[in-house]
């Protein structure tokens, strides 16, 4: 973790339940391989998880469960630095500095919140509208070079490259500007039932949406219920949102290319294709559903893990904090 040569990857991920199969394809199965390659950072954001409406014990019990869900899916925090968001309060004083160089307009445009406003209209909290704040504290922290995320936080991204130029220019370079990391291929897992959304927890025909940890007979009988189009030939092309999102699934835990894929059914129909994916996606994810039961079954370990990631996580985010209060001219000694 120590290799300073190495480009910085953080993320996060929020503990809002147990994920999905566009969770996974779109962020976190990239987390595990990034590992090699990078000294990464990850966490679970129980801090942005807030902003809506949480039952505590719940919420509790969910961060847990990502912690364990995200070593299930490969991240070795031997080898990564995992931690819990609110361990580590620096995460909270970065937002607060951060927000005095973010405006009211550039937040206002933030589709996520128009969109989570009108989903919960009663509930339109002053956190909701600064989230994007807090993410840009996350990142900028750690001097992260790179954030994998999925495309629907590219906006939130783009944000905390803003503000971070916005700090630098006001009291000299403090921040590094992160890049976003996104996936040539499943940024955006559609809904299996309406493959013109987004797959999503809070989707209202849960046939659309794969949990990492929903068991083979489920995930094939989702598939095999999947909206598609009436040509009945497996190709990628305009307008066959769903054989697209079907075959963009299949090429990401079978690891084959479209050409591939469209001669493997050439002459079948889409009853045979979609059988096929919702098995490939049922055995790519049994491993880790195994590894998932194993970590819960050991909260100790799972206690040790997120302790000592939480001290790595302040002792570098400390040191660039520190430097962000010296250059606004706060009296640090
Ligand atoms: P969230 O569940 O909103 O906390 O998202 C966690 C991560 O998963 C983010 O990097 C998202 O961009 C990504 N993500 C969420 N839903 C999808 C999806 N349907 N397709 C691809 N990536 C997704
Ligand atoms: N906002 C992200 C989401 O909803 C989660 C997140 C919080 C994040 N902080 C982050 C992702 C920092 C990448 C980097 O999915």
């Amino acid at each position: 973790m120590e290799n300073t040569e190495k480009k910085i990857i953080f993320s996060g991920i929020q503990p809002t339940g147990t994920f999905t199969l566009g969770n996974y394809i779109g962020a976190i199965s990239n987390w595990a391989k990034l590992q090699e390659e990078y000294n990464c950072i990850y966490s679970i954001v129980d801090m942005h998880a807030i902003t809506v409406k949480q039952e505590p014990a719940k919420l509790r019990q969910h961060t847990i469960e990502a912690y364990a869900l995200i070593m299930a899916c490969g991240v070795d925090p031997n080898k990564s630095i995992a931690f819990i968001q609110s361990h580590n309060t620096n995460h909270a004083e970065a937002n607060w500095i951060l927000s005095c160089s973010t405006q009211f307009g550039e937040l206002s445009r933030m589709t996520q919140f128009k969109a989570k406003s009108e989903k919960h209209p009663d509930d339109i909290n002053a956190g909701l509208f600064t989230y994007p704040v807090l993410m840009a504290g996350d990142i900028l922290l750690y001097n992260a070079d790179l954030v994998p995320i999925g495309a629907d936080q590219k906006q939130h991204l783009e944000l905390a490259r803003n503000v971070a130029q916005r700090f630098n220019q006001k009291y000299s370079e403090t921040f590094k500007i992160p890049e976003p990391y996104i996936p040539d291929v499943g940024a955006r897992v559609m809904s299996l039932a309406d493959p013109t959304k987004k797959m999503s927890k809070s989707d209202e025909n849960q046939n659309g949406c794969i949990y990492i940890l929903d068991d083979k007979d489920t995930i094939v009988r989702k598939f095999k219920k999947a909206v598609t189009d009436s040509e009945a030939k497996v190709r990628y092309a305009q307008g066959k949102d769903g054989i697209n999102n079907l075959m963009t699934i299949y090429s990401v835990v079978t690891g084959k290319s479209f050409d591939e894929i469209e001669r493997e059914f050439d002459g079948k129909g889409y009853g045979d294709f979609k059988v096929a994916v919702g098995e490939a996606v049922a055995d790519h994810l049994e491993p880790v559903r195994t590894k998932f039961a194993e970590y819960m079954s050991d909260k100790a370990y799972i206690k040790e893990c997120y302790t000592k990631g939480a001290e790595a996580a302040r002792r570098i985010s400390s040191k660039v904090l520190r430097k962000a209060y010296k250059k606004v001219g706060f009296v640090i000694d």
